[in-house]
């Protein structure tokens, strides 16, 4: 990304990840990888999942990425999944078995059941739906 250099520069930059997201219908799986999460397993859970969706050559499918803490950190390991029509799940306490199941759920499109759903007090601002 380009240093900033003004607001035109940020409105520009704005449109352009605006227009990346649109163009991208993959559903986006975040493994939070904070300190303690890291301390609580996340790399375990991470390391899973990157196999899974390679086993089930999930890739053109799901992406997999490390992301920060979010906040949540009584419920580590945190993972969140980004859908493409914009709904947003957190879920907590995931241990590797856990990270299989959320896999073959988003790969499956079925709802995640058994694995502790977290309900965070703020609000994900959906930029693709300007809500
Ligand atoms: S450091 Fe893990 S959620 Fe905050």
């Amino acid at each position: 990304m380009n240093k900033l250099k003004n607001i035109d520069d940020f409105f520009t930059n704005q449109q352009n990840i605006i227009h990346k997201k649109k163009s991208c219908n993959k559903v986006r799986i975040m493994v939070h990888m904070g300190t303690c999460c890291i301390a609580a397993g996340a790399s375990k859970v991470l390391e899973t999942m990157k196999s899974e969706l390679e086993i089930l050559s999930l890739k053109s499918d799901i992406t997999v990425e490390p992301s920060g803490c979010i906040g949540l950190c009584y419920a580590e390991p945190t993972v969140s999944i980004l859908h493409p029509d914009g709904t947003y799940e957190v879920y907590g306490y995931v241990d590797s078995q856990q990270s299989r199941i959320i896999l073959n759920r988003c790969r499956t499109q079925s709802p995640i059941t058994g694995i502790k759903e977290l309900k965070p007090k703020w609000k994900v601002i959906n930029v693709l739906q300007g809500e």
